[in-house]
């Protein structure tokens, strides 16, 4: 990006990232040559590997960091959880709010594994009761399905309710999958003390590490089938994959830059602290909530409330195709935002924006007051420019 950029896309991948993050990308690419577990010049990297997963667990209070499997994106981390785990004949609870990395591979299972799913319809400002995922469990159903928060409206589900009503149904209980993508690095998730049993997050969104990165938190008593198979430098004469984790779901050779500079990341994080970013960035949610409501033809979706959601924002001005507003506000004040469905046509069908979906804005930790002043000039510039 050489041109001037107000950068208003974070919930799709942050931008800028932290200084330190891309200094430690660059000395792990330029440092780390070689495979961990493989000879002895891997021995670097393998520390380096490690010291990254003890930072994301105890970011998320996993306890244990062999439980925390490195992957390439949440989607990975979600394809994992979901067709390592599920069996024929299982049913699934989830809701209307899911995004393309739940709703594809569940569909999946659906056509070609014999599995059951029941989406749980939110509002349509996106809420979604415990009650009414709780009461659309099953004897049968193995697995229960949260978006922590929409990337649409950024509505945040009652994720220690459900696991709350789940435990207390005891052994054999369903378990819990919880989809981070828009909250971990901004929200505090502790996945011992909420009962989470499975959390996909990924690297390169609010934790502010590069993109090729996230995780999957695998509690203790939980075994999937690994999505792919390989070396894993160790255990090498056993004919099926070994049961050792985190081996067990890591096979090949991994981002090692990339995941170096993640553990980097959860440490800048961390040092900012959750609540000082959660607090800029419901400012910022506050003043483009405010700037919007007041300029004519708007129409906001989702609650627009800070203490419902996340600092993600859908609108859509009247009488234009988000596509345009989109376009107008990139061409002609280097303002990007993200328009269209967001990977997620459930969540509009559901707050009725589906097919053409919404402009959608989001800030983060690099956000200033004067991007959004900006971002408000430009749309209330649109309508100028339209006659409006
Ligand atoms: C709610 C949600 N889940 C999952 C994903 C997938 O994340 P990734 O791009 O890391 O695969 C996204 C990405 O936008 C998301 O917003």
């Amino acid at each position: 990006m050489s041109e001037p950029v107000i950068y208003l896309n974070n919930a799709a991948t942050s931008w800028p990232k932290p200084e330190r993050v891309i200094q430690k990308l660059v000395w792990a690419a330029t440092e780390l040559l070689a495979t961990p577990g493989r000879g002895s010049a891997g021995v670097r990297s393998e520390r380096v590997i490690f010291e990254a997963r003890e930072a994301v667990a105890d970011f998320v209070g996993a306890g244990d960091s062999s439980r925390i499997i490195f992957t390439c994106n949440a989607t990975a981390a979600l394809n994992l959880a979901i067709s390592g785990f599920l069996a024929p004949g299982d049913h699934v609870v989830t809701t209307s709010m899911d995004h393309n990395s739940v709703a594809r591979p569940l569909a999946r299972m659906e056509d070609t594994r014999g599995v059951s799913v029941t989406r749980v319809e939110a509002d349509s400002e996106g809420v979604v009761t415990s009650a009414s995922v709780l009461d659309a469990v099953r004897p049968e159903t193995a697995l229960v399905i949260l978006t922590h928060a929409s990337n649409v409206t950024g509505t945040i589900q009652p994720v220690q309710e459900v696991s709350a009503g789940l435990r207390s149904r005891g052994e054999g209980r369903p378990r819990l999958l919880v989809d981070a993508a828009q909250t971990a690095g901004v929200f505090p998730i502790d996945v011992q003390a909420w009962g989470i049993d499975m959390l996909a997050v990924p690297g390169h969104k609010a934790l502010y590490g590069p993109s090729g990165t996230g995780f999957l938190y695998l509690a203790p008593d939980l075994v999937l089938d690994p999505l792919f198979e390989g070396g894993t430098g160790g255990q090498s004469t056993l004919r099926r994959q070994p049961d050792l984790l985190p081996d067990r779901y890591e096979s090949g050779t991994p981002n090692i830059p990339g995941i170096a500079a993640l553990g980097e990341a959860v440490g800048y994080i961390r040092e900012k602290g959750l609540e000082q970013i959660r607090r800029h960035e419901t400012a910022l949610f506050d003043l483009i909530v405010s700037g919007l409501e007041k300029i004519p033809g708007v129409t906001l979706f989702g609650p627009c409330d800070s203490r419902l959601q996340m600092a993600v924002v859908s609108f859509r001005l009247e009488g234009m195709d988000p596509a345009e507003v989109g376009s107008f506000l990139e061409e002609t004040m280097g303002i990007q935002v993200r328009v269209g469905l967001h990977c997620s046509p459930m969540s509009h069908r559901t707050i009725g924006s589906f097919p053409e979906g919404t402009v959608r804005v989001s800030p983060g930790l690099f956000t200033t007051e004067s991007d959004i002043a900006a971002l408000i000039d430009g749309v209330r510039k649109i309508r100028e420019v339209r006659g409006a």
